[in-house]
């Protein structure tokens, strides 16, 4: 028996959010070479303090700012062997109440920008001889979450991106997989018509059939995991890391 080995370096799309954190740290313990993005330089050079990983900080939504930190990250770790995108954000409003900026903003975080920068790392994985990307969707691509109607629309089209991206890889030696996670504490940042930025509190929703709520350790472990030899047939995968909370939605048991 051999000891799997993981990725030599790493950059993490969204790595000042509460998974992406998370991701972060798992990766830098398994002696993984690190740099991630996001927009809040106070939790970047946090995360980065403690982690010893590098922040590039950026908007994704401006494509100057998304190509600067992709650029960046290959500067500083030469080549890139696993793509995480943790990023994301939320809209709660009823499809009539959806205007054209808040279809406009969730779609360009949670997909366009997205996709985006999969496409610049799917180049480079295959001039690279290989790579691997996990994409952080959600369970609600999977279980059509009534009051978030952008967001779920986006994320199920952030998995069908996945497939197919998992699909065009795999003779390039590319492994594309996806993670579903279903409530996680703390939320996602979120935005309900009329009120400040606030981050959802999944705390308030049900507990998954499993009994608790999803934790960022969750989807930090299942990231690693994708991202090693272990996995290395593992692609177009949809990962549920959500205790059985979207099976139990199609079963009609609602959680
Ligand atoms: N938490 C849940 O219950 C849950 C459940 C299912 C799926 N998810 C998904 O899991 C992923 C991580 O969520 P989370 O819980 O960690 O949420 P979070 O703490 O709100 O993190 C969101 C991340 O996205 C980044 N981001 C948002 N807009 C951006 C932009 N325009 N440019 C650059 N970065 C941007 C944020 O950066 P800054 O904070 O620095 O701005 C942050 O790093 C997301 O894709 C989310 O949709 C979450």
């Amino acid at each position: 028996m051999t000891i799997s080995s993981g990725p030599k370096t790493a950059f993490v799309l969204g790595g000042t959010g509460n998974m992406g954190r998370e991701i972060v740290e798992h990766l830098a313990l398994a002696g993984t070479t690190v740099v991630f993005s996001g927009r809040s330089q106070a939790r970047g050079e946090a995360l980065a303090l403690r982690t010893g990983a590098t922040f590039v900080p950026g908007d994704v939504t401006d494509r100057a700012s998304a190509d600067a930190c992709l650029q960046q990250a290959l500067g500083l770790l030469n080549r890139i062997d696993l793509f995480v995108t943790a990023i994301g954000m939320v809209f709660v409003s009823p499809i009539g109440q959806t205007s054209e900026a808040i279809i406009r903003e969730v779609i360009e975080v949670n997909l366009t920008s997205v996709f985006r920068c999969s496409r610049w790392m799917f180049d480079h994985f295959k001039r690279n001889g290989g790579g691997v990307m996990v994409h952080v969707v959600s369970d609600a691509a999977l279980r059509s979450i009534h009051h978030i109607p952008m967001y779920t629309t986006a994320k199920a089209g952030l998995l069908v991106m996945s497939e197919l991206m998992s699909a065009e890889g795999a003779s390039h030696s590319i492994r594309v997989n996806a993670i579903c996670p279903g409530a996680t504490v703390p939320g996602v940042q979120a935005t309900v018509a009329g009120f400040e930025h606030h981050a959802e509190d999944a705390s308030t929703w049900g507990a998954a059939p499993s009994g608790r709520h999803g934790h960022p350790t969750d989807v930090a472990k299942s990231v690693l995991w994708l991202a090693s030899e272990d996995a290395a047939h593992v692609s177009g995968a949809v990962l549920r890391v959500d205790g059985a909370a979207s099976a139990a939605m199609r079963g009609g048991t609602r959680a």
